[in-house]
């Protein structure tokens, strides 16, 4: 699958089945995070692959969805490297996500639900104090045809030269 098609179909899909993912798609995946822009290139980022079920049923007390995959990767930055640091995670992060998109997975950015327990869910993944715990990218097939959100339209989010001017 191509980039733009990556971009086109990434969803997030939030019903899941587990499916098989070989170490080279994980690799593929980990590869386009590690490849992502970051502020000063400090690249504050690192990522946890968690295969283990007892410690993939541990993370889904923060959404169900997460239980229903056999791999998941968890996204942890060090925010006292850059000021940048969330932006950095975010920008790996969204590499990640086309990647598992274009290599024919599904997947959602679990991060809102994750956060309300962060402190226990670092511990389940034995992240250090001084680490945030941002992001839990789960990795299966979507059990049912999904398609993205709705998107705001290019002429309402486009101006042309100077605010404002929405045509071209
Ligand atoms: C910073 C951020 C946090 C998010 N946290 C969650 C989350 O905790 N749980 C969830 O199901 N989706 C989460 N999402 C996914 C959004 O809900 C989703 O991207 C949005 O509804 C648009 O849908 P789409 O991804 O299909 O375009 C998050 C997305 C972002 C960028």
């Amino acid at each position: 699958m191509d980039l733009f098609e990556a971009i086109e179909k990434r969803a997030s899909v939030r019903s899941l089945r587990p499916v098989d993912v070989p170490d080279a798609d994980l690799e593929r995946i980990l590869d386009a995070g590690r490849r992502a822009p970051s502020g000063r290139n400090i690249q504050p980022f690192e990522f946890i692959v968690v295969k283990d079920p007892n410690t993939i049923r541990k993370l889904a007390k923060a959404q169900s969805c997460v239980g229903d995959v056999s791999v998941l990767i968890a996204v942890v930055a060090d925010p006292t490297k850059s000021t940048y640091w969330l932006e950095d995670l975010s920008a790996a992060t969204e590499n990640m996500l086309l990647a598992i998109t274009a290599l024919g997975y599904a997947t959602v950015w679990v991060e809102g639900t994750l956060l309300r327990a962060e402190e226990e869910h670092k511990k389940v993944l034995g992240v250090p104090e001084n680490l945030r715990l941002m992001v839990v990218l789960p990795i299966g097939k979507a059990a049912e045809p999904v398609a993205q959100a709705p998107k705001r339209p290019l002429p309402e989010v486009v101006h042309w030269e100077r605010y404002g001017n929405m045509q071209r």
